[in-house]
């Protein structure tokens, strides 16, 4: 197999468009794909200062060396989960990758905001660790983006994560959430700054031959929390149909963002406000963290007597 654009000997195989690079093209054929997202779905410009949430994993350590060498302004943000071993493992990826990079990294530790872990919290309140966690997790770096100053906020999600969590939201005909799926979403309240998402179009193989070839040092391992997942089943499903028909996935997501109108006007509509213990934005008066928190950190009921 030959490189499409030098003819030299290829060594990745790009599948979804019937093509292959050698090392140096793919990592150009990479870089142009983030570049002409950010272009595409005006996520944000050089002037922007973005804050990419990094987990030490290979899509998010590639994003942000992805953003470094185009050139864009980024501060990286890792949440310390206080998963036991994961996290430290996790923490010490990113801290590489910005020490090689000598770019700005922010660690902030869910156990210091909060005082309990994310395992202790859900614990607490008898709820399933992920849950737990994708409120945190988009509650502080949306909190640290507004007192940082960040125009954007950027994930690591690739085409993988979005056709998955496609998939997921039209079995179950989310409207709601089919209305707010989108690579660049936009800030419906001045205090919630705008998400984006630069790897939407590149698969989770791509984003593993970048880190790769790029020597990223990234931890391959799972949260051990993740196990059982209805994300990871959808994968399988739809890496099924890709390993038939390459190209489905692609199709699939860029099909849906064609047709987002369908899912206009289809917002569940509630208002927005700040809360009243923490200011974050909420649509009831007191936040889900604010009650999460005040959940696990209640005194035990005494048995009545
Ligand atoms: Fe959040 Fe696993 S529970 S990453
Ligand atoms: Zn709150």
């Amino acid at each position: 197999m030959l490189c499409k654009v030098c003819r030299n000997k290829a060594t990745v195989e790009v599948r979804q468009h019937n093509a292959a690079y050698c090392n140096s093209c793919f990592v150009n054929y990479f870089l142009k794909q983030v570049q002409r997202n950010i272009q595409a779905q005006k996520m944000f410009s050089p002037q922007d200062r973005i804050l990419v949430v990094v987990s030490g994993g290979k899509d998010s350590l590639s994003l942000w060396d992805a953003l470094i060498r185009l050139g864009y302004r980024v501060t990286a943000l890792y949440l310390d989960l206080g998963i036991d071993g994961y996290s430290e493992r996790s923490g010490e990826k990113c801290r590489a990758l910005a020490a090689r990079t000598g770019t700005p990294l922010h660690i902030v530790s869910i156990k210091e905001e909060f005082g309990l872990s994310v395992p202790e919290l859900a614990r607490k309140t008898r709820r399933i660790p992920c849950a737990v966690c994708g409120r945190i997790k988009r509650y502080l770096f949306n909190k640290f983006a507004l007192e940082g100053g960040f125009d954007v906020v950027a994930t690591g999600h690739n085409l993988d994560d979005e056709a998955a969590a496609l998939l997921g939201n039209l079995l179950h005909w989310q409207t709601g959430y089919l209305a707010r799926q989108e690579p660049n979403l936009p800030a419906s309240h001045p205090k919630l700054i705008r998400k984006v998402k630069p790897l939407y179009t590149l698969t989770e193989r791509e984003c593993l031959a970048y880190a790769l070839i790029q020597q990223i040092s990234y931890l391959a391992e799972d949260c051990p929390y993740a196990e059982g997942a209805t994300s990871i089943t959808y994968k399988e499903a739809l890496n099924h149909i890709e390993q038939a028909a390459p190209g489905t996935k692609l199709a699939f997501f860029k099909g849906f963002l064609r047709h987002k109108d369908l899912f206009k006007n289809q917002e569940d509509g509630l208002e927005l406000k700040e809360c009243s213990r923490c200011g974050q934005i909420t649509t009831g008066d007191v936040c889900s963290v604010c009650r999460l928190r005040e959940k696990a950190t209640a005194p035990p009921k005494r048995p009545a007597s």
